[in-house]
């Protein structure tokens, strides 16, 4: 993702450019950009309504010396935020909004006329199959947290729907499962499939334990004594609506 941001950078930003972060965490991506790259923002705005993670963005921008504010409203169609933005970042962001489309829709309506809409999210590739294919099994009767089920898929599919014109790559990543697959290392497995599930995996049923590892062990590519969990990143582009296209429809 970094060397995508870089890119970016040096592509499409000038210094001085304007950016909405929305569900900008800890502003780790944020510090570890800005680290690389030589141009700032002259405002930045992070959208972080987890207080914790408000209070170490707003370290961060501070340690940046950059002029940014932290807005603790989670984001939504109706968030009041005013543009115009030349980057509006959704760094993982997309699978906690309600109709995240619609939310990238609306601040790509807030673009300055070069801006750009980025969000990186998780491809239809990985825990997105996982998860599908398991979630039936779960009653879950807390809504909040992660759509784990929403992927660029959906995403460009209803972008596209709605008119907005778009690019998207898959950036390589995924999960080195040698260590998490060897009974010693169990707690680490738990951890990335409880994550990857939403759920805690060790209380549920042995069966069901067994069905999940068994997946994953397939779908693991194996290599030199490594195994590994394709786990592509997408990077989806968005610069504006088609011409004669009214958008959100
Ligand atoms: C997985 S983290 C991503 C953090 C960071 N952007 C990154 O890529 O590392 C998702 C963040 O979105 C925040 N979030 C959840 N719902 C949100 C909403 N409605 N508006 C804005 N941010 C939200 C969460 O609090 C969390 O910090």
């Amino acid at each position: 993702m970094n060397t995508y941001l870089q890119r970016l950078a040096h592509t499409r930003l000038k210094d001085g450019f304007t950016m909405l972060d929305v569900g900008a965490g800890t502003g780790m991506v944020l510090e570890d950009w800005m680290h690389a790259v030589q141009i700032r923002p002259s405002r930045y705005v992070g959208i972080e309504p987890i207080e914790v993670h408000a209070v170490a963005l707003a370290e961060a921008i501070d340690r940046l010396k950059i002029t940014g504010e932290v807005d603790q409203n989670a984001y939504s169609l109706d968030h009041p935020v005013q543009g115009p933005f030349d980057l509006a970042l959704f760094s993982h962001s997309a699978y906690w909004l309600t109709d995240a489309a619609g939310c990238i829709g609306k601040a790509v309506d807030q673009l300055s006329e070069d801006g750009v809409a980025l969000a990186f999210l998780q491809s239809p590739i990985g825990i997105y199959n996982l998860f599908r294919l398991f979630d039936p099994l779960f009653a879950r009767d807390d809504p909040s947290g992660p759509n784990q089920g929403f992927s660029s898929h959906e995403l460009i599919n209803s972008l596209r729907k709605s008119g907005y014109e778009l690019e998207y790559e898959y950036i390589p990543s995924g999960f080195d499962l040698t260590l998490p697959f060897q009974a010693k290392h169990m707690e680490s497995l738990n951890e990335i499939l409880s994550f990857a599930l939403q759920v805690e995996f060790s209380e549920l049923t042995d069966a069901v334990q067994k069905d999940v590892i068994e997946y994953l062990r397939a779908v693991c590519t194996h290599e030199e004594g490594r195994i590994f969990w394709n786990e592509p990143t997408a990077a989806v582009q968005v610069r504006g609506l088609r011409s004669g296209q009214a958008g959100n429809a």
